[in-house]
């Protein structure tokens, strides 16, 4: 049986009675054992997006630690507020730092299960913040949840005074929500198999690239194999095999420090990007 999915769980809230940071551990109290959710509490310690310091080596500690547990989480789960009808500074303000590549050539929410949620005690509260945040993970890349919305507007009527998820109502949403979720995680072992086509006369060198990665990429966590193949029907093409522990381990992959060498060389290196498909084993 695979591992419960570890979602990464961030209220866009930093009020102590806030009731986005309620929702989401309502989330964790209803948190099926398909899921296993912890919940980012450094959202204070993030300072403003600054892109002269968005390198590796540059990145405030409080952001490299948000995009690591980002990138090592299998899903997010994200509870926002509306603030003037958008998604609330502090959020977008995360969301900014985590949206950009690098080391790798993917940022660390490329292609993560996410799924939203907000609570308001007004009447439409968080619907225009969902919204914009949604549209925000068009640019970013996500896997997002699309269905059931979770909107709990009057969400006072819908919490007791210790913060408790009273309202069955927003349980089953949130439950709901928690199924799908679970459902874009894939925890199992995945096969990944890329065909790197060589522009002519660049073929010696592509090989060596490519060999070079394989020490390196078998080194890492969550690698249980890392083989290439010549393509003896095509000796411009060369086939790489991987086999990762779970998808969130490849993804991490993909961001490491000699990925992103690779992904710059292959520009130069390869006709096109790597024809690539993960296998669910
Ligand atoms: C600066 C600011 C702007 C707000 N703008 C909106 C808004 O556009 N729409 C809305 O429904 N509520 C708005 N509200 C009210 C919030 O929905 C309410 O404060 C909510 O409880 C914030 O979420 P929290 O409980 O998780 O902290 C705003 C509140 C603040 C402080």
């Amino acid at each position: 049986m695979p591992r419960p999915a570890r979602i990464l769980a961030i209220s866009g809230s930093l009020r102590e009675d806030s009731f986005n940071s309620a929702l989401v551990r309502a989330a964790r109290k209803l948190q099926p054992s398909t899921l296993d959710i912890e919940i980012f509490d450094g959202l204070r310690d993030i300072g403003p997006y600054d892109q002269d310091l968005d390198t590796p080596e540059l990145r405030p500690a409080p952001v490299a630690e948000l995009r690591r547990r980002i990138a090592e989480a299998d899903g997010l789960l994200i509870a926002t507020p509306e603030f003037n009808y958008g998604i609330p500074g502090v959020l977008k303000n995360a969301l900014d730092w985590a949206s950009t590549p690098g080391p790798g050539a993917h940022s660390p929410l490329h292609r993560k299960p996410a799924a939203i949620m907000g609570a308001a005690p007004t009447n439409f509260g968080s619907v225009r913040a969902q919204l914009a945040l949604r549209q925000a993970f068009v640019w970013i890349d996500a896997d997002l949840v699309v269905k059931p919305e979770v909107v709990v507007f009057r969400a006072h009527e819908r919490f007791d005074e210790t913060g408790n998820l009273t309202d069955p109502g927003t349980i089953d949403l949130v439950s709901g929500l928690l199924d799908a979720l679970a459902a874009k995680t894939r925890c199992g072992a995945v096969t990944v198999v890329a065909r790197l086509t060589a522009r002519p006369g660049l073929e010696d060198r592509v090989r060596e690239t490519a060999l070079s990665l394989v020490d390196a990429s078998r080194a890492e966590p969550g690698n249980l194999s890392y083989r290439t193949f010549a393509d003896l029907t095509d000796p411009g093409s060369l086939v790489v095999v991987e086999e990762w522990e779970s998808r969130a381990a490849f993804d991490a992959h993909l961001t490491s420090p000699h990925m992103a060498e690779a992904f710059a060389a292959g520009a130069a290196l390869l006709t096109g990007p790597p024809v690539e498909h993960i296998i669910a084993s």
